[in-house]
């Protein structure tokens, strides 16, 4: 007996078409909106994300050396890589550039309910956009997108990291370790690296800024606190929130939240969080936000903003709020009544697969009455019956399988038939 690895999962059929579902309602909602898919590995050289994403990252690494001794690490999130893509390949096309992709990511965490070591991420980023354009466009892709899926309890966070960074009056590096204790809201470590900076004082209007949410009001709020350092900020999510309003984002869809510092080093600018409060503990559907990748890796400063949502988290919201109705069955069960049959239902069976209907038939060995118990089983639509009358007849037997009626069908209409539902 194996066990899979702690942290990862198997995924039944029934599992998997809800993930397909919110996979593709991204898709969908992506291109709609001008985004382009685009892949990257699934493993990187480990400096690509030592990089940049901050300490909280670094430690979730699932990092391995290859059998040419290179240090490798598996994706712990898409943005590392897509930037890297950017500032190799992609930067001499038309700006702005507005990519997707989604796919598995690995981070080495204490496993529990929506926490996972192997999770799925839906990634979209806008690069050489300008700032508030492109920042409005990524969060109404993101709402957009858990519209579409059918989520209503869905809720967006959104604050500014450059009003943290403009009141720390430290480089990136004691920024970093100040942020990490905001962001996980541990005020004793704030105290301790405030302390250790000689600026002790500012902790208490640091810890009184990130408890603020709310409606504009909070930016006022806020500014105060702050004595007006990162004044831009405040302008910013204000003009922010009016060019969501006309995109039909609704003033319940968001509020400001000063709070949100996000677990990624690289942000520098408005960043947005994504709740479901269905989901306890884990309850961050999504985040994202601007920052500054490019230039660290070797490219021109240029906007960059974007988002990720959890795949995994998505489905456990969509579920709770009762989006999914039962897996559609088969569109039908081919019976073959009688071993001379056996031929015919085959060539039928594969002219309503060609037809792109979902169809199949017995590999077990089953007799009629057997096949027909499976069919309702599985849920199948029809069940089309194939005995000797209906073979001469150059027809079949079609039953409803919720209904329970039958009636016969020419085998040159099945597909018509099979079609209409
Ligand atoms: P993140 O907040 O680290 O952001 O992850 C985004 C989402 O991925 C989370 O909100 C959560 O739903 C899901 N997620 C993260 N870790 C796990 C886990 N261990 N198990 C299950 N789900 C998880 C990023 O990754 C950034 N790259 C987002 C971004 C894109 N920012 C700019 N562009």
């Amino acid at each position: 007996m194996f066990e899979r690895p702690r942290g990862t999962n198997d995924w039944t059929p029934q599992d998997m078409a809800k993930r397909r579902y919110v996979e593709s309602r991204f898709v969908q909602v992506a291109e709609s909106f001008g985004f382009r898919e685009i892949q990257t590995p699934i493993f990187e050289s480990l400096e690509l994300f030592a990089a940049k994403s901050g300490p909280g990252v670094v430690e979730e690494l699932y990092a391995f050396k290859d059998k040419g001794n290179r240090d490798l690490a598996l994706r712990p999130e898409f943005t590392a890589s897509i930037v890297r893509f950017y500032v190799n390949e992609l930067r001499s096309l038309p700006k702005p550039v507005k990519v997707y992709c989604y796919g598995p990511a690995f981070r080495y965490e204490e496993p529990q309910k929506g926490r996972y070591r192997e999770f799925g991420q839906l990634d979209a980023e806008v690069i050489g956009g300008a700032a508030l354009a492109s920042d409005a466009e990524v969060i109404a892709l993101a709402i957009g997108t858990m519209r579409a899926i059918g989520l209503k309890q869905v809720r967006a966070r959104i604050g500014h990291i450059g009003m943290l960074r403009a009141y720390l009056p430290f480089g990136p590096a004691e920024q970093a370790i100040v942020l990490h204790a905001l962001d996980k809201r541990n005020f004793d470590m704030l105290e301790d690296e405030l302390t250790r900076l000689r600026h002790e004082p500012l902790a208490d209007p640091l810890k009184r800024v990130v408890a603020l949410h709310g409606g504009a009001g909070v930016l006022e709020e806020a500014r105060e606190i702050l004595g007006g350092k990162g004044g831009e900020a405040f302008d910013f999510l204000r003009q922010l929130s009016e060019q969501l309003a006309h995109y039909g984002i609704l003033p319940s869809e968001f509020e400001f939240d000063m709070g949100v510092v996000r677990g990624l080093d690289y942000y520098t600018g408005m960043v947005f969080e994504l709740d479901s409060p269905n989901l306890g503990a884990e309850k961050q559907v999504g985040g994202g936000g601007a920052y500054t990748l490019a230039e660290v890796f070797g490219g021109e400063p240029v906007a960059q903003t974007g988002f990720a949502l959890g795949v995994d988290r998505l489905v456990m919201a969509a579920e709770a709020e009762g989006v999914f109705g039962p897996v559609p069955g088969l569109d039908a069960y081919v019976v073959p009544i009688g071993e001379s049959a056996r031929g015919r239902a085959l060539e039928i069976l594969t002219t309503l697969r060609a037809a792109g209907l979902r169809a199949d038939i017995d590999l077990v060995g089953r007799g009629p009455s057997k096949n027909l118990d499976y069919a309702n089983v599985t849920r199948a639509r029809y069940a089309v019956l194939l005995g000797e009358r209906e073979l001469k007849a150059e027809a079949v037997g079609l039953r409803d399988l919720k209904t329970g009626q039958q009636r016969e069908v020419a085998v040159r209409a099945l597909v018509e038939e099979l079609r209409k539902g």
